[in-house]
């Protein structure tokens, strides 16, 4: 019998976090059970740091909101945590410390909202004996095993919005216009987005790009008397024999992440500007895909995964995540998302252990960017 959950953030925001915290409380409102939420994440749970939420207070009116009521911690590797001792950083393995923050407090299930470093952290937990369901999250849409992560339609729908407007300025001036957009080691945003705003060049992280070959599409749309260019580039997309961009390195500690990508978008509008003689300026779309109020359809999806959590809680069924499988709520196991990232603590986040889900040349969305003349630069 489940009685009391609690609920926890963790990973970059996106906007969806809080349509799926009031999808869990309401439907554990409905069933008895009652709902709290660690602030910050795994770092909450460490910290034994927590809230009561419930739909008459704290979790009533949050379904447009962005950001997370809860917060959220982007750098909180409880398997591999950075601390100072005697004057020296150090990593440890804390995460015993959180099993008995949840036994000691009984919850009966903790949903760990995150992509796939967090349920990698989730799934360690649910080794150690803790009752875990995860929900897919992130702005990228690379968790394994699922169509689709809360906060990506948001994402994309920022970035065609920006698509939109480059498009007229860029069609004034005669200008090729780049727009750079997140993702990390995955396509999806420069995609969808390269589709839904009409982009002319579109290049990802899966597919190195060719800058000549990419250069050459704008010559053919000069050819034909258009004297402009709308250019997606995902930030870690990178030349056939190059590496990604980096911005800079981040003292996040061992086992998470610490690359910040970005800077691709401004080498392809030098590059293009020297090969095509039209003038060329990117635009850095940022934090803009990841703030703000949530689409509808990322409000709907949301809720519907904060909905089908709890339910999964109500019928026992731990070790998972929510997913979205031939367009119907699912759920899969963790083992399953983590992949072959196998070792307990030691790597958290998007790296080259992850199990991430990638763009690939047999899905519907590449194979209509490719049927309308979209370049990929190869
Ligand atoms: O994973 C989500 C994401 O927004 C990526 O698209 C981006 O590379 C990264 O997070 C930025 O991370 P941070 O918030 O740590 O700067």
């Amino acid at each position: 019998m489940i009685k009391k959950v609690a609920i926890l953030a963790n990973g970059g925001d996106v906007s969806g976090f809080n349509a799926v915290i009031r999808g869990i409380v309401k439907t554990a409102e409905s069933n008895g059970v009652e709902c709290y939420g660690f602030i910050e994440g795994y770092r909450g749970l460490l910290n034994n740091n927590f809230i009561k939420l419930d739909s008459s207070s704290t979790a009533s009116g949050i379904l447009h909101k962005g950001g997370s009521i809860i917060g959220s911690s982007t750098n909180a590797n409880v398997f591999n945590y950075k601390v100072e001792e005697n004057g020296q950083v150090i990593y440890k393995d804390l995460s015993d410390i959180c099993v008995e923050n949840v036994k000691k407090d009984g919850f009966d299930c903790v949903f760990t909202l995150g992509g796939d470093g967090t349920q990698k952290s989730a799934r360690d937990f649910s080794l150690k004996g803790i009752n875990v369901i995860g929900i897919p999250k992130t702005i990228d849409n690379d968790v394994a095993c699922t169509e689709i992560t809360f906060g990506y339609n948001t994402a994309v729908s920022v970035a065609t919005e920006a698509i939109d407007r480059l498009h007229s300025t860029g069609e004034t001036h005669h200008r090729i216009m780049v727009l750079e957009v997140m993702g990390r080691y995955a396509g999806w945003i420069a995609l969808e987005s390269a589709i839904a705003g009409g982009a002319d060049i579109c290049l990802i992280p899966e597919i190195p790009y060719d800058i000549k070959i990419a250069a050459k599409k704008i010559e053919e749309r000069k050819k034909m008397g258009k004297n402009f260019s709308v250019v997606v580039v995902a930030e870690g997309a990178a030349p056939k024999g190059g590496t990604i961009s980096v911005e800079n390195v981040r003292d996040n500690g061992t086992g998470v992440d610490n690359t910040k990508l970005g800077g691709i978008g401004n080498r392809v509008a030098k590059e293009l500007e020297s090969l095509t003689g039209l003038e060329a300026r990117n635009t850095t779309l940022g934090y803009m895909q990841r703030g703000g109020t949530p689409t509808a359809f990322d409000r709907v999806l949301s809720t519907k995964y904060g909905a089908k959590a709890m339910e999964l809680a109500l019928e026992g069924k731990f070790g998972v995540l929510a997913v979205i499988k031939n367009g119907r709520l699912d759920c899969v196991s963790l083992e399953d998302v983590v992949g072959n990232n196998k070792k307990i603590g030691a790597v958290s986040g998007n790296t080259a252990e992850s199990n991430i889900r990638r763009v690939t040349k047999d899905h519907d969305l590449y194979r209509t960017a490719y049927d309308i003349g979209i370049s990929f630069g190869e």
